[in-house]
């Protein structure tokens, strides 16, 4: 589909917009440009840091090298004093400043792009008003949630035009990095390319200390997902190739802006990163080279730090890493981002580091905070399995499937016992990349093509999301501790999100 109704929107908070209201996009397009000087990739709400006047742009007149945008973070408030933390979002329609001198229509989560963080503490009971201020149908999905079928979000909790629903529960996991986005069958892909994700941050007082934690100053998350502009504007309409191959960009966004520059002390500091886009295959690195460590995986903190010069993430997995800066004084160092699938190199973030000192930890000591109990909970497990379950990744020609079926909402697949110990086994069926994904709960990696010794280091941990590359396969350690219920089902599909919306999902219930 086209999204070129640009009478449907109303112009955002920019400077001089009331000579153009009315007048809308049609006298814009062509060059309403200079007189505005509303710069600023920032989704507002949050906070950067001082931009370039004049901005920078690139040759396509995009928005570059602004101060990243951080997401402003929010805690709840006990509004009925009843000890439930409560926030308040709202999914809107709303415009973005990718471009110097066009708006581009985006969606927002109370927010011009993106969300605002939702930060929860572990054992917190929390509730999460989504309001649908979009004309049409969504849902809001919290992955990487340990909660309720009821309340995770997925396909069956549809928000329409207008209403609000309600995410209520206690938080019951390990201190991690997730995120939200919507999950409405068919739609997922393309309300996630308007802008609709935020990240979840869950912090557990007995876990994380002694971690870079100062939300925007050396604790910093990073949305990576990439865009392809037509006209200005997020043109999302796959094609059969795009469905197969996945809807990949050629322009990266890094909490939606263009390499944007951070500025940082010389000390350590940690990255929450989260691979957003829809279906591009990111390889991370630094410019200098620099080794940096990875703390956390997607679900928990890692039980040791991996050292790594490259780190590699799939649609919707998460690592926490550190990087120690507090030798770097004055220097600008580059996140770089390769996308394998297309091939294109890119700058993800300029971190300027100055010459004030910063939190400096002895990265040896880091192990003694991470995850001691991980190996133990790991080894238990592979003696207590109960039954392999086998996932078969195809399909072909815009139809994919698991085991052969498309995702039917009125279809259960697999009935999961409380508490046993199973193995899934997924094999990769095709000559594309694909991940899995499963609600509900994380899993452990135990092999990669049949061998343990062949999962890497920075996946020995509590993951929702693995990469299956081409032809390959994984074995999962699951098993579900809490929430049964044989009416809420849980989906898990593959997360390149084309491929999810082409039908590569399936349900599951938990069940005593
Ligand atoms: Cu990121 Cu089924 O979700
Ligand atoms: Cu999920
Ligand atoms: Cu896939």
């Amino acid at each position: 589909m086209k999204r070129r109704d640009f009478t449907k929107y109303a112009f955002g908070a920019i400077g001089g917009t009331a000579l153009l209201q009315g007048a809308m996009f049609m006298g814009m397009r062509g060059g309403m440009a200079g007189g505005m000087g509303m710069a600023g990739a920032g989704c507002g709400g949050g906070h950067r840091g001082s931009r370039s006047n004049p901005p920078n742009t690139d040759k396509r007149g995009l928005l570059t090298n602004e101060p990243l945008f951080i997401p402003q973070l929010l805690t709840g408030t006990d509004k009925n004093r009843d000890g439930v933390k409560h926030f308040d979002l709202e999914i809107q329609k709303q415009q973005h400043n990718f471009y110097k001198d066009y708006k581009t229509n985006t969606f927002g989560i109370s927010q011009s792009c993106l969300g605002k963080t939702i930060l929860l503490q572990n054992g917190d009971k929390v509730s999460i008003n989504y309001t649908n201020k979009l004309d049409e149908n969504t849902t809001m999905h919290g992955h990487g949630m340990h909660v309720p079928a009821k309340m995770d979000g997925g396909a069956h909790q549809i928000i329409k035009p207008n209403e609000t629903w309600q995410a209520k529960y206690t938080v019951k996991q390990h201190a991690s990095t997730n995120w939200y986005h919507p999950h409405l069958m068919g739609k997922t892909a393309e309300h996630v390319y308007q802008g609709l994700s935020g990240m979840i941050i869950v912090k557990d007082p007995n876990e994380n200390l002694g971690l870079p934690d100062t939300y925007g100053e050396d604790d910093i998350v990073l949305i990576i997902q990439d865009r392809q502009f037509v006209d200005h504007q997020l043109d999302y309409n796959p094609g059969m190739r795009d469905i197969m191959m996945g809807y990949i960009g050629d322009v990266l966004i890094t909490n939606a802006g263009i390499e944007p520059k951070l500025d940082v002390k010389a000390g350590v500091i940690r990255f929450r990163l989260l691979n957003g886009s829809n279906a591009s295959l990111y390889k991370f690195s630094f410019d200098d080279n620099s080794e940096f460590y990875q703390i956390a995986t997607d679900n928990a903190l890692l039980e040791k730090k991996v050292a790594m010069k490259e780190l590699v993430l799939s649609p919707s997995e998460r690592a926490e890493i550190i990087i120690d800066f507090s030798k770097k004084q004055n220097k600008t160092i580059k996140l770089m981002c390769d996308e394998q699938i297309r091939g294109r190199k890119y700058t993800a973030l300029s971190i300027n580091v100055s010459n004030t000192q910063g939190a400096i930890i002895d990265i040896n000591t880091i192990n003694n905070v991470l995850n001691a109990s991980l190996q133990k909970a790991d080894s238990a497990y592979v003696t207590k399995v109960a039954r392999t379950r086998n996932f078969v990744l195809g399909g072909a020609r815009g139809s994919l499937t698991i085991n052969g079926k498309s995702m039917n909402m009125n279809r259960i697949d697999e009935k999961i016992k409380l508490d046993e110990v199973e193995i899934w086994h997924v094999k990769n069926n095709m000559r594309m990349h694909h991940n899995f994904h499963m609600h509900a709960t994380h899993f452990i990696p135990y092999k990669r093509n049949g061998k343990t010794s062949e999962v890497k280091a920075n996946e020995k941990g509590y993951k929702d999301c693995i990469h299956i590359p081409p032809g390959e396969s994984v074995d999962l350690l699951v098993k579900m501790t809490d929430y049964t219920d044989a009416q809420g089902a849980y989906m898990f599909h593959c997360h390149f999100l084309e491929h999810e919306d082409a039908g590569m999902m399936g349900q599951f219930v938990v069940v005593n």
